[in-house]
């Protein structure tokens, strides 16, 4: 096993590929990533403020039992960082988000989100960086009023206040475009708010997303119509 390891390695190095031209992202990605400190947030003495923008897409209800929801969603985020510019081809390129610096953008009440998969970011010739990550969220904070049920999801950044980070909503929606339809309950109406709470201690403002869904269960059910 050894000699067969080592042979195939002797074999490698004596029989290297012949590039012809010049790898078109390696040089790139070299030259962007050579002294990047993915610790740093893309902050500027000209301009301390990042702008991040947030949205979703709701796949599915996993769950509901009146007060608790889980769901499956996809979450975009994008800002810009200015050490990702260039001016040459190509217009775009994915990166690891593990190797360039993230927002660090939470659902508030259940930050434990128990994603195993990390998603490459698409970073664009500007700077401009968005990542989609899919996602499975719970929330127990449903109210029901009526035959009617109202959940929330609201996202802010861990520890940036919005002089630092200035979380904006990336959309007027939900996206449902991708949405599989619940044997029990539908989605009677989504909404996006931006919210700024600002704390009598502090000048800085604190910017949040929130999410809502609003579930109910049809009349004429699934059983009914049997
Ligand atoms: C900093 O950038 C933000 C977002 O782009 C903008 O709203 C703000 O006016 C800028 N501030 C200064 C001092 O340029
Ligand atoms: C963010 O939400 C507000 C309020 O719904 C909306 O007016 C605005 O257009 C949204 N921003 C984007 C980029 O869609």
């Amino acid at each position: 096993m050894k000699t067969k390891i080592l042979l195939s390695v002797v074999l490698i190095l004596m029989f290297p590929c012949v590039v012809q031209g010049v790898l078109i992202e390696d040089w790139l990605i070299r030259t962007l990533l050579q002294d990047y400190n993915e610790l740093a947030y893309p902050g500027t003495t000209d301009n301390e403020t990042v702008v991040v923008k947030h949205d979703m897409t709701l796949l599915r209800i996993v769950e509901f039992d009146g007060t608790k929801l889980t769901i499956d969603a996809w979450l975009g985020t994008e800002w810009r960082d200015p050490r990702l510019c260039w001016a040459s081809s190509p217009i775009n390129i994915r990166l690891p988000i593990s190797k360039i610096w993230t927002p660090d953008i939470v659902l508030y009440d259940n930050p434990d989100t128990r994603t195993r998969f990390t998603p490459n970011a698409i970073v664009d010739q500007s700077g401009l960086v968005y990542f989609s990550l899919p996602i499975r969220l719970e929330v127990d904070n449903c109210q029901q009023s009526h035959d009617e049920f109202k959940c929330t999801f609201k996202f802010g950044s861990w520890t940036f206040d919005g002089f630092k980070i200035d979380l904006q909503n990336r959309s007027r929606i939900i996206d449902l475009s991708n949405f599989q339809q619940h044997n029990s309950y539908e989605i009677i109406d989504t909404s996006v708010v931006r919210n700024v709470l600002y704390y009598t201690c502090c000048a800085e403002p604190y910017p949040d997303i929130t999410y809502t869904v609003d579930l109910k269960q049809p009349k004429t059910g699934w059983f009914d119509r049997l």
